[in-house]
């Protein structure tokens, strides 16, 4: 393709390509978060990247923005209902064409999967009809055969009449396959609904209802208190913008398991604090935030509701639609609305911490109390309410000035009664996701720092080297040498370029001579300086020079 086409097929939008060395940056980040999740206990879970739609429904909510607008959701395991078609092309054709059911429909063609032979009175031909879910290689090639066994096995019948070929599909899925060009065959793309559904299935807009999906199918009460982490892809259909992408990453921990294994104890909440406060300093992110809020126990919740409806009522009219809806739908939501002509309505609502009962207060201010002791500083944020439905006590973000209008890198909070909800045994939990795009937005690291550059660059010079450098190569290699090679067609001009392009330390130059004597130029790219190191001594040499 001329570079100045452009190219037909993009990334689609909200999704996108890391390339090296950005990635070389993502792996640094993975590698200090699996660093720190080791000291801290937690382990990996992976759970699969799409989920039955019910489950999101349930534990993110109904009402939130993730779940009523945002989600890839879509039906599975469709059925395609074959008799359907045929009786809705039956019915359709049963003017024009004359159905023949017996004689030669028989034993050579019908196993092929030809579902109806007819009779065309307009043209006087008979045709040969397949009925499929899709256009497909395999239905042209049996139409094809079916054809030529006919003519083969049934030349009587058939001798004077031409043989066509039909294959019928809903017009739905015509376009879904490449295979609509063909002489030999009509495809025919009729219109309706031919396939019946068997389940909602939806990509993951998040990864805590998995993981407690997870809990509950596995049973992992038996194993006491959980410490859980994740690293992966997560879909939401939000409007792209910086820090912001359909498919994003996050890393992510969920501290979950039954009550008599610690898992409502404040101390969990905490330590979450303080990993995240000690994943971010080792990472060198300064400047963030933490702000932490209770958001009240169930009772508490009901009891704040009410008192947000009717703090609502008399002034909710004058608020924006999308927050007029919130006010009816999740009234907690409202604190959510970014609208500046909003925000004095707002400021004047009851805030959560005035309805908290005893013990609730008492598991927050013990979450205060630890983060004191250990000397992570956070904000008392009694507006902060997340977008997920699932939080009890304890909600948090950390947010970052570099990062704009998305400034929150990362997000969680407390969840005692999700388990419950997903019909699993009680099982509070606590837990936090990262937004790993945001995370590497934020980081002052250059890619290009972090990326490994090859240690050494062989060169090998004229024909019959390349077998050399690879021997070389693999030897070095074995002793954890970053080895690039370059091809004996290069000029030593040529290989030399390279490796300094690729910030390679040594070029090591292998010709002839230097098979012969054992012994090979290695040049040090920084200083220009060479010498010939016996072979033997090579990867030593590589590892020692500073
Ligand atoms: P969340 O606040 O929805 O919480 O997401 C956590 C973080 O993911 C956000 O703070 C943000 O950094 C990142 N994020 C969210 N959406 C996007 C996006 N479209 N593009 C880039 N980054 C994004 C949760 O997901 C909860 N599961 C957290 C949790 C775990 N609570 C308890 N356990």
């Amino acid at each position: 393709m001329a570079n100045s086409q452009e190219p037909k097929i993009k990334a689609v939008r909200g999704t996108r390509d890391l390339l090296p060395p950005e990635t070389a940056l993502w792996n640094f980040v993975e590698a200090a978060a699996r660093d720190v999740f080791r000291v801290y206990n937690f382990h990996e879970i992976r759970t699969p990247i799409f989920e039955e739609t019910q489950l999101f429904a349930r534990s993110v909510g109904e009402e939130t923005d993730i779940v009523s607008k945002e989600m890839y959701t879509w039906e599975d395991g469709e059925r395609f209902e074959d008799k359907k078609l045929f009786d809705a092309w039956s019915k359709e054709n049963e003017d024009r064409v004359f159905f023949q059911e017996g004689i030669p429909f028989t034993s050579g063609i019908k196993p092929l999967g030809i579902q109806r032979q007819v009779w065309r009175k307009v043209t006087n031909s008979v045709e040969f009809v397949c009925f499929r879910a899709a256009v497909s290689p395999e239905a042209i090639a049996a139409l094809i055969k079916a054809r030529s066994i006919a003519r083969s096995q049934y030349s009587q019948e058939f001798h004077t009449l031409p043989i066509r070929l039909r294959l019928v599909v809903p017009d739905t899925t015509i376009n879904r396959s490449p295979w609509v060009k063909t002489a030999e065959v009509e495809i025919e793309g009729f219109p309706g609904s031919y396939f019946s559904s068997s389940q909602s299935l939806t990509l993951r807009p998040e990864n805590t209802a998995g993981v407690v999906r997870a809990y509950i199918e596995h049973k992992l009460w038996d194993r006491g208190l959980n410490k859980l982490f994740y690293i992966g892809p997560m879909f939401r259909r939000e409007r792209p913008q910086k820090g912001r992408y359909r498919q994003f990453y996050q890393i992510g921990a969920e501290v979950i398991g039954p009550p008599s294994a610690g898992s409502e104890s404040p101390a969990r909440d905490a330590e979450l604090l303080e990993l995240l406060a000690t994943f971010l300093d080792r990472l060198g992110i300064t400047g963030w935030t933490l702000q932490i809020n209770s958001v009240g126990c169930p009772n508490d919740r009901a009891r704040y509701n009410e008192a947000l409806r009717k703090a609502l009522e008399p002034v909710v009219s004058q608020m924006d639609p999308d927050c007029q809806r919130r006010a009816v739908t999740n009234p907690l939501r409202v604190f959510d609305c970014k609208v500046p002509g909003d925000q004095p309505i707002i400021e004047k609502l009851p805030r959560i911490s005035e309805f908290l009962d005893e013990p609730c207060c008492k598991h927050f201010e013990e979450v205060k109390s630890i983060l004191h002791a250990v000397g992570v500083d956070f904000q008392i944020n009694d507006r902060l309410v997340r977008g997920l439905d699932y939080y009890t006590r304890t909600a948090f973000e950390f947010t970052h000035g570099a990062l704009g209008a998305q400034n929150a890198i990362l997000g969680g909070g407390r969840y005692d009664g999700l388990s419950e909800s997903l019909g699993g045994p009680a099982a509070p939990g606590v837990g936090f996701s990262i937004g790993e795009d945001r995370l590497v937005l934020a980081l002052k690291e250059s890619a290009e720092a972090v990326q490994r550059k090859p240690d050494v660059y062989i060169a090998p010079l004229g024909a019959g080297m390349d077998r050399e450098a690879a021997r070389l190569a693999r030897e070095l290699r074995r002793h954890d040498i970053a080895v690039e090679l370059g091809d004996e067609n290069f000029r030593l001009k040529k290989s030399l370029e390279t490796a300094s392009k690729q910030g390679a330390r040594f070029a090591l130059i292998v010709g002839e001579n230097e098979v012969k004597a054992g012994a090979f130029a290695l040049k040090n790219l920084e200083t220009g300086e060479q010498k010939s190191i016996a072979r033997e001594m090579l990867a030593q040499s590589i590892q020692t020079i500073p």
